[in-house]
């Protein structure tokens, strides 16, 4: 069976930008705590009446161009949010209708900053079984629509954006997702949560006034689980094909923390050169991280013919996964 290789990428961030210093005027921080806890200068923020859908589809247009594939060709959108356009349907149903991919599936997958990697896990087992022959993976997600703005621990970190992948069965023997592997711990679920809005506390005017229907955050217990299974998921994932770490060209990561990232990289020995930083511009984007850090490395030319990358994401759940590609 072919292996489902990258054909295409793409990503989109809106035009608004909000830095450090803006955050100042309405929230007890400063651009020194944020750039040194974080490494974050800016994010981005949708435009009034975006969606999260439109941000999937911008990126998702470049995509398919760079793939040279038609949205009519598409068998399969998954899109990787937690911030879908409305509770139901998906927002990938929104992306096939503007698309006009009217042939393709789609659906979406909840993993919220893990999403990106979840879904071209998920789309890679359809290309394998040679179910499908073209699939669209984005993750996108809207963030700055569930931050509580008065609250420091969470709100300086996020930002809006959309990141695509286009995959195809490879033509070459060797080439493209080598595997995926994904992983939940559900007994830290209640270390980062949006708590109010779903079945356990639908809305009320209550928990609507004490923001319960914005994200709640244990940043430091997140910080301790995200080095730990960054670290262990990006060598297990290594070893099944006999790969050291020494022999991985890129490092594209999911964009939380600077010093998540420098943390993880000394312990797995991988110098930080190798790893795609674009949180300073972006903040976390959830689960388009990943994939717009892939587009800017892929864009930048910087990933060459057979260099094995490795993506890793960690999210709300927590759940976490990692790709491993020989490009
Ligand atoms: O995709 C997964 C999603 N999330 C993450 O990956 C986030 C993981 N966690 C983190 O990145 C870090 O834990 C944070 C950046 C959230 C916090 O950094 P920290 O070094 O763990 O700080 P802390 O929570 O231990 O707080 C240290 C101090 C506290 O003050 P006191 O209690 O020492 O007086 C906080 O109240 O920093 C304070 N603080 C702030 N000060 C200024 C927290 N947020 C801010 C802020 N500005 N924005």
């Amino acid at each position: 069976m072919p292996l489902a290789q990258i054909i295409g990428t793409g990503s989109y961030a809106p035009a608004q930008v909000i830095t450090n210093k803006d955050l100042e005027k309405f929230v007890d921080t400063s651009d020194e705590w944020i750039v040194e806890r974080t490494g974050i200068r800016e994010r981005r923020k949708a435009a009034p009446g975006e969606t999260t859908s439109d941000m999937a589809v911008a990126a998702a247009r470049e995509a398919l161009a760079m793939a040279g594939v038609r949205p009519e060709d598409l068998e399969l959108i998954v899109v990787g949010t937690i911030t879908a356009d409305m509770p139901m349907p998906s927002c990938a149903v929104f992306v096939q209708a503007k698309l006009g991919a009217g042939r393709a599936f789609a659906f979406d997958v909840a993993a919220a900053c893990a999403g990106g990697v979840y879904a071209l896990s998920v789309a890679e087992q359809f290309i394998r079984t040679g179910q499908v022959k073209r699939a669209l993976v984005i993750g996108a997600d809207l963030f700055t629509g569930v931050l509580n703005w008065n609250d420091r621990n969470t709100c300086v970190l996020f930002g809006d954006g959309a990141g695509a992948m286009v995959l195809a069965p490879a033509q070459e023997e060797g080439r493209g997702l080598l595997s995926t592997h994904l992983r939940t711990d559900g007994a830290l679920a209640e270390i980062l949560t949006i708590p109010a809005g779903g079945s356990r506390e639908p809305l009320t005017e209550e928990n609507i006034r004490t923001q319960r229907h914005k994200l709640n955050m244990n940043g430091r217990e997140v910080f301790k689980c995200a080095v730990r299974e960054l670290t262990s998921i990006t060598h297990e994932a290594l070893k099944v094909h006999g790969l050291t770490t020494s022999q991985v060209d890129h490092f594209i990561a999911h964009q939380a923390n600077l010093r998540i990232l420098e943390a993880v990289m000394q312990r797995i020995e991988i110098p930080l050169e190798k790893c795609w930083i674009n949180l300073d511009k972006y903040g976390n984007t959830s689960a388009a991280s990943v994939p717009i850090a892939l587009d800017e490395a892929n864009r930048a030319g910087r990933l060459k013919r057979g260099d094995i990358v490795v993506m890793v994401a960690i999210g709300s759940g927590m759940t976490w996964g990692c790709a491993v590609v020989r490009w």
